[in-house]
């Protein structure tokens, strides 16, 4: 293939991008969107705070602009996120206890109802994990609605849309020695032997000095496709945007028969949360970067 998603879907792949709603009349970004990329994520159009700015109202505008730009082309559309504890909307965030279970469990049916047929897989919950060494489920007010919140989570996304894949998307949780990955591992290995309805399991892979990428990261993917999941690479970017880390980043995918699709964080490194570390596959003038060259040679490759 002469581009990412062609040459992915050769590989029987998809290669996506994040989409900020925002830049959608940049004839720049969308030539690159359209060309390049056959899936895409909203970057924070899905997120709670925007779906639901007022509790029971819904503003689907933003996320449905995405979803039409993708979906028109032949594009899929990965939903990120139903359930999160940051960028919750100021009546969510005063919530607690059963409150806040039903509220956030309403969030789930009916934004996952909102979009049935049209999201391929969803991010049900995100980050619900503790940095560090402690392996523990992170403080948040979610978490104490108590333990089972997650799984409620699930349950609720797969009776609004039973079609859409349901993905546990989190960060630092690529090195297979860190506890944080183990503790994400254990809860996927339970809900699968429970019958809790989790199709997939998403990398988010913000590789940086601080969290670089590791060689263990195949075994990494293997682990957890193992257990009878989908892996997917949902939020790729990359401090400095080596050549030889992105291509092993492919080929790790690639070695792996469930890891189904990578997804970049942005398209330009002006696009990138965080641009200053220039992390992406093209720089802010739209044009590919050694990066870019790499990573569709191991797509070719692979
Ligand atoms: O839209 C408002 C605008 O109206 C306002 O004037 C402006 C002033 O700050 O803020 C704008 O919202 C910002 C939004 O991005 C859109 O640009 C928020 O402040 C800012 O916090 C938000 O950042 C997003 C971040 O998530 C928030 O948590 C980033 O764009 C987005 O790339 C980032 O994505 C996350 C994933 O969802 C989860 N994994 C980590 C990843 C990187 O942090």
């Amino acid at each position: 293939g002469t581009t990412l998603g062609a040459s992915a879907a050769e590989k029987g792949r998809y290669f996506g991008t994040a989409v900020a709603a925002g830049r959608l009349s940049d004839s720049n970004y969308t030539t690159i969107l359209n060309r390049e990329f056959n899936s895409v994520t909203p970057e924070n159009e899905m997120k709670i705070d925007a779906t639901e700015p007022q509790q029971g109202r819904f503003s689907y505008g933003a996320a449905e602009q995405i979803v039409n730009h993708a979906r028109s082309r032949g594009m899929s559309v990965r939903g990120h996120t139903l359930a999160w504890h940051s960028q919750q909307p100021s009546w969510m965030q005063g919530m607690s206890g059963s409150a806040l279970r039903s509220a956030m469990l309403n969030h789930v049916t009916q934004v996952a109802t909102h979009f049935r047929g049209q999201v391929v897989a969803w991010d049900v919950v995100n980050e619900a994990f503790a940095d560090g060494s402690s392996g523990a489920r992170r403080d948040s007010n979610l978490q104490r609605t108590g333990n089972d919140w997650i799984e409620a989570a699930f349950r609720a996304a797969d009776a609004a849309d039973p079609n859409a894949k349901l993905c546990y998307n989190d960060y630092n949780t690529d090195n297979w020695t860190h506890a944080k990955t183990q503790a994400v591992y254990n809860m996927v290995r339970d809900f699968k032997s429970r019958g809790v309805p989790i199709d997939c399991v998403g990398f988010q892979s913000h590789f940086n000095n601080d969290s670089p990428y590791v060689s263990n990261y195949r075994t990494t993917l293997s682990s957890f496709a193992a257990l009878g999941v989908d892996v997917q690479i949902t939020e790729l970017d990359i401090q400095g945007a080596p050549a030889n880390t992105y291509r092993s980043v492919v080929e790790d995918c690639l070695a792996v028969a469930r890891c189904n699709g990578i997804t970049v964080w942005g398209i330009r490194d002006s696009d990138s949360w965080r641009s200053s570390q220039t992390p992406l596959l093209f720089n802010s003038s739209g044009q590919k970067k050694a990066a870019y060259d790499a990573v569709l040679a191991a797509l070719n490759n692979g």
